[in-house]
């Protein structure tokens, strides 16, 4: 809800209160942002803040008032939302504000870029604009109040109002300001095989925080999530931020503390290698930032994300259904394979219960390694004789979906595509193009490069009964010829990927980078689940997973149960303790079936069974980190019904100890007075028992094993 009193904007959400005021020199002032208050007479804003320079119009120093949208070159001297060479040639600004308008509903759509839906939620966005005539451009801030949720989603649009180009050096999409406080910054970094590693920083003295992403996409390095909280929260109390960026492109977040230890949150497109000219009357508008707040630690904010992305971003009918447990051939085969042993693969999978097969690279051209074919969407018949039909026809034959691998931004030197489009790759003139992966990137931000591989993709789609396609991406971008490139770029592919998507609304779309490179609420607007690391490794997948689920539901995270000695780290694990973790996830296999022995099979068998049985829980429940493993030797969670009648539990040990006593993992968000039954074990225990004394894992004798409990409420 909007509440406009005076020169007050209070937004409440379910819990939350945001307030704006416009003081009496018309500068757009942060105010509040935290647990709601009571709409009241905001009028002591104004005193509070009436400080300490000179008198007149201007003794407002804008240095030491919090901003919604701080300017550059004008008493401010911390880092800026936007910087602007404006119509005089200089960059020096001071936005003040002009009008506003509350609009009920959805929001107007956000130009080529994905963006929250209304979902059932009621909604409002406050836009108010303010401008600067004599630098010539003016700036709309959209700010959209969920009330089931504490969400503030951010955009700013900046329109050129002058006579003549000004050139955007930096456009931000929100900025936050929080009051004088110890603060830390919590957020996700990593590479390939070791995605989103949770980090922690103190917020002293500077910009304590610039977390850039310049790879090309949202990338494997730094995740476009930032969390800041009091220094003394934790996973279960105190008073927590989130900024969640809706991009999938070059990003950036910085925190800054200024010298009265005020903090500054600034999130948006990375400046760096990011410019855009707006020629008369053009408008630039941001990507979506997504505020959110809460006073129940981190785990607060995830499941608040979590409910947001699953019920308001995605455009996929299949964010609220269960996803068939799928087998892919990749960690099986490989480029080496025939239809025969495709055949082979999905005939024993199917016999233990899995829906989907899924066919990965290697299908199409003379795909026979990665150096060949990238972008010749056509089957290989050599490979493949019954063509992708054929195949998929005797897939589902065997009582399996069909699905298909692509890699649509990317073609190799040595393929039919590039040698007949030599021009259609992204390079600058003069220097040879880098491959990396043996590839180079097709310029998406041509139409007809565009529209071709629209085409492409989509007479493969139509050709053949396809149910599931993974949609990856395998290098970073190099040689991008001019400054505003990128985001060009990623324009450019939220339109394919959006026609595409919107063609085949009964396709279950999966992201995929080289992993986990490209794991963002950009993406999870088109496709429900994402493949979340080529480390498959499940002790490896317990921190990437948990440090996931910060950010993302546990119905984005993809996970499979691959063969050991693991492909990217060598490690032994049980086949209990993959089949645990995957189920954490959504849940599949990424192995030669057909060289499991029968005794694998059966636990194979179990393993699907079992996933069926907790698959609503896990894509509808409310997701519960109880123990970290990036610093106790456990890793603990938790996912509890929304009317908390189902819990499953899963606890790993990473070292195991001999001659000692195992901790007490205790549940949370039960209820108290119910008694619940271990399907499992039929035990049966006190919601309280659980909550307040806990269980006693019964971990196996040997390194990472791991213990499940699955509660109904009785
Ligand atoms: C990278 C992906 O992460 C893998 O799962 C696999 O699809 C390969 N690409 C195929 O080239």
């Amino acid at each position: 809800m909007i509440i406009k009193n005076k020169n007050i904007f209070h937004l409440q959400g379910k819990n939350t209160s945001y307030i704006i005021a416009v003081n009496e020199c018309g500068d757009v002032m942060h105010y509040y942002y935290g647990k709601k208050l009571r709409d009241k007479n905001y009028d002591w804003v104004k005193q509070e803040w009436s400080v300490w320079n000179s008198a007149g119009p201007d003794k407002w120093t804008l240095d030491i008032t919090p901003q919604e949208y701080p300017s550059y070159g004008y008493t401010d001297l911390k880092m800026p939302a936007y910087d602007i060479l404006n119509k005089n040639g200089n960059n020096v600004s001071r936005l003040t504000y002009k009008s506003y308008e509350i609009v009920e509903g959805d929001v107007d759509k956000i130009s080529g870029m994905p963006y929250l839906l209304k979902g059932k939620s009621s909604v409002q966005t406050l836009y108010i604009t303010v401008e600067d005539k004599n630098a010539g451009f003016s700036v709309v801030l959209g700010y959209t109040v969920f009330d089931d949720y504490d969400i503030i989603a951010r955009t700013a649009k900046i329109k050129n109002i002058s006579d003549t180009k000004i050139k955007l050096e930096r456009a931000y999409s929100c900025a936050l300001e929080l009051p004088k406080n110890d603060y830390k910054a919590l957020y996700l970094s990593g590479g390939w095989a070791n995605e989103r590693n949770l980090k922690e920083t103190e917020i002293t003295g500077g910009i304590k925080l610039d977390i850039s992403a310049a790879r090309g996409g949202s990338s494997h390095h730094i995740n476009p999530f930032v969390m800041v909280a009091k220094k003394d929260a934790t996973e279960f109390f105190g008073e927590v931020y989130g900024a969640t960026l809706v991009y999938s492109g070059n990003h950036s977040t910085t925190v800054e503390s200024d010298q009265f230890g005020n903090l500054r949150l600034l999130q948006g497109i990375n400046p760096f290698g990011f410019s855009w000219e707006l020629g008369m009357g053009e408008e630039f508008e941001t990507p979506q930032s997504i505020l959110s707040y809460s006073d129940c630690g981190y785990g607060g904010i995830s499941r608040e994300l979590h409910d947001l992305f699953r019920n308001n971003l995605s455009r996929s009918k299949w964010s609220k259904q269960e996803r068939p447990v799928l087998i892919n051939n990749w960690e099986a085969t490989y480029f080496d394979f025939n239809e025969d042993k495709l055949m082979e693969i999905a005939k024993c999978a199917a016999k233990q219960g899995v829906e989907l097969f899924v066919l990965d690279d290697g299908w199409f051209g003379k795909r026979y390694d990665e150096d060949k074919s990238m972008g010749d969407w056509f089957v290989n018949e050599k490979k493949i004789p019954s063509g992708i039909d054929g195949l998929a026809k005797k897939i589902n034959a065997l009582g399996l979906k069909f699905g298909l691998w692509f890699e649509p931004e990317a073609v190799n030197p040595d393929s039919e595509l590039y040698r007949n489009h030599p021009d259609w790759i992204i390079r600058v003139s003069g220097m040879e193009p880098t491959t990396s992966r043996c590839e180079y990137l097709l310029d998406f931000t041509k139409d007809e490069v565009c529209d071709y591989i629209i085409n492409a993709v989509s007479k493969i789609l139509s050709s053949a009964n396809i149910e599931y396609v993974k949609w990856d991406m395998n290098r970073p971008m190099t040689e991008m010829p001019y400054q505003g490139f990128n985001h060009k770029f990623y324009l450019g592919f939220y339109r394919v990927m959006s026609q595409i998507c919107n063609a085949f609304p009964n396709v279950l779309f999966e992201g995929c980078s080289g992993g986990g490179g490209r794991f963002d609420a950009g993406i999870l607007a088109y496709m429900p689940q994402i493949w979340t690391s080529d480390n498959s490794d499940a002790v490896k997948r317990l921190e990437i997973q948990y440090s996931t689920s910060f950010a993302y539901p546990i119905s984005a995270i993809s996970a499979h149960v691959t063969a050991v000695p693991n492909h990217q780290n060598g490690r032994i694990t049980s086949l209990k303790t993959r089949g645990d973790v995957a189920k954490c996830g959504v849940f599949g296999y990424e192995l030669d079936i057909t060289k499991m022995s029968d005794d694998e099979l059966m636990e194979v068998r179990e393993q699907i069974k079992d996933y069926k049985k907790l698959r609503p829980l896990m894509l509808n429940g409310d997701f519960y980190r109880l123990k970290n493993p990036f610093n106790t030797n456990y890793c603990a969670w938790e996912m509890v019904a929304k009317d908390k009648s189902e819990v499953f539990l899963m606890c790993a040990k990473r070292m195991s100890e001999h001659n000692s006593k195992e901790e007490h993992i205790k549940l949370m968000g039960l209820s108290e007075n119910a008694d619940y039954i271990d399907m499992y074990t039929k035990k049966v225990y006190g919601g309280d028992e659980l909550m307040y004394n806990g269980v006693v894992p019964e971990f196996g004798k040997f390194d990472f094993s791991t213990f499940t409990v699955h509660l109904v409420k009785i």
